[in-house]
């Protein structure tokens, strides 16, 4: 039985011989063919007909053995009517899987038969085009609830989600920020790029993780706090690939202080800097204490750490904590577009040079946080924090 009876593009692709194992041939011919017979049969024209073996030749993915037996047996049966050669012998494996699908039509009418080929062909092509766009649609990775994170062009993007509330930072947040670093610094991705979904890049520690108090009390509640957030700056110092801050609005807090540990942070001119931390009765964390001195200079550090001076963008990046600050109007194209093309450069090269530049000060940087850390346990027992806390939340009742 010649193959060149069926369509080019599908008498090359019918690979049975070297696809098919014995008992593969025998699984796959055993069912009597079912296609989708929800039209009524109707007649086909021929016009339609050879559309659809054109369109069979343009798809890009391999349909699989199975339904190339069906596209095969449909088209003997539409072109020449029932299987009247005679069988093929048990050995001639590719054969006898061509010569079963066939026969297995029985007397399929010629139209029948046709009908059933533009059907298939038409539903293999919507399942194709459906999956392309799935492909080009990056997914949120599963679980993250509180964040979009996706991998698209070799740059892992994770995005604060929380725009409702200015992106602040709940405790189920820091655990997924952790996750989505590990995932990042292990996945096919360049490099990694944090940036806040909303008109705020992120509002810092959600000061609602102070009011949940556990029935375990205040003491536990410091405690399990200062770990997580060790743990959490920790996987910033540690993060292994080059990170970029794609600072898209105000931002607060924490999401300030990390910006010392990352390789790269552009911001939109809209973009402002805040550490409260005096006014809330905290203190530095992010190792802060330690890189905002060395990027700006002591005085200038004081000003923000101390004594809360919030910066524009302008003057961050004279600082030295910004990279570039760009036009609000033009800053995600703009920034995209370069981001692209470093994530284009050899992954390899780029994370080992992050880590000799970032290795040196890496014992250091942890031995910081976990002092940072320390210091902060103690601050949120403080009457000063509560009651500065309890202010915010005062003045957010009076509105
Ligand atoms: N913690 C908890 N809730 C926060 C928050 C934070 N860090 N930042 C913003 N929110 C909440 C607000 O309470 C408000 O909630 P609501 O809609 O239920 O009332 C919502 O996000 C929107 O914020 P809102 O204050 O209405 O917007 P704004 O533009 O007037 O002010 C901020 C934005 C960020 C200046 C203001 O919310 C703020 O000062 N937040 C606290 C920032 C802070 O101190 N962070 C900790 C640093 S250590």
């Amino acid at each position: 039985m010649a193959v060149a009876a069926a369509p080019v593009s599908l008498a090359r692709s019918l690979r049975l011989r070297c696809l098919f194992g014995a008992r593969t041939v025998h699984a796959i011919c055993s069912p009597v063919i079912q296609l989708h017979t929800s039209r009524a049969a109707m007649r086909i024209s021929q016009e339609d007909f050879e559309k659809a073996k054109d369109q069979l030749k343009l798809l890009k993915e391999d349909p699989g053995n199975e339904v190339k037996l069906k596209l095969y047996a449909l088209f003997k049966q539409a072109t020449e009517g029932p299987c009247s050669s005679p069988k093929p012998g048990m050995l001639d494996f590719v054969k006898k899987a061509k010569w079963d699908a066939w026969n297995s039509l029985g007397s399929l009418s010629k139209d029948n038969a046709r009908q059933k080929y533009v059907d298939l062909v038409s539903s293999l092509v919507s399942s194709e085009s459906t999956s392309q766009v799935k492909k080009n649609a990056p997914e949120n990775k599963h679980g993250y609830e509180t964040l979009q994170v996706t991998t698209t062009d070799n740059i892992t993007k994770i995005v604060f989600n929380r725009p409702g509330k200015k992106n602040a930072i709940t405790t189920q947040m820091y655990r997924e920020i952790i996750q989505a670093l590990e995932e990042a610094a292990t996945d096919d991705s360049v490099i990694t790029v944090i940036t806040g979904n909303g008109d705020y890049y992120c509002s810092g520690n959600d000061l609602n993780n102070f009011t949940n108090i556990p029935s375990s009390g205040l003491e536990k509640m410091a405690k399990d706090g200062a770990v997580l957030l060790e743990d959490f700056v920790n996987h910033f110092i540690d993060f292994p690939k080059p990170l970029i801050a794609v600072v898209n609005g105000p931002a607060v807090g924490i999401s300030v202080t990390l910006l010392g540990l990352f390789d790269i942070v552009y911001a939109t001119e809209r973009a402002t800097f805040h550490t409260p931390f005096s006014e809330l009765g905290q203190s530095p964390e992010g190792c802060s204490s330690y890189m905002f001195p060395k990027i700006m200079g002591l005085s200038k550090a004081n000003e923000m750490l101390l004594f809360n001076r919030k910066l524009t963008a302008e003057e961050a990046c004279a600082w030295g904590l910004v990279t570039e600050v760009f036009p609000d109007k033009a800053f995600q194209k703009e920034v995209w577009i370069r981001l692209k093309a470093y994530a284009n450069l050899p992954k390899n090269s780029l994370a080992l040079s992050k880590q000799l530049i970032r290795g040196v000060e890496k014992e250091t940087l942890h031995a910081v946080n976990c002092r940072e850390c320390e210091v902060l346990k103690e601050r949120w027992l403080s009457d000063e924090c509560m009651n500065a806390i309890m202010s915010f939340f005062q003045k957010k009742s009076k509105l």
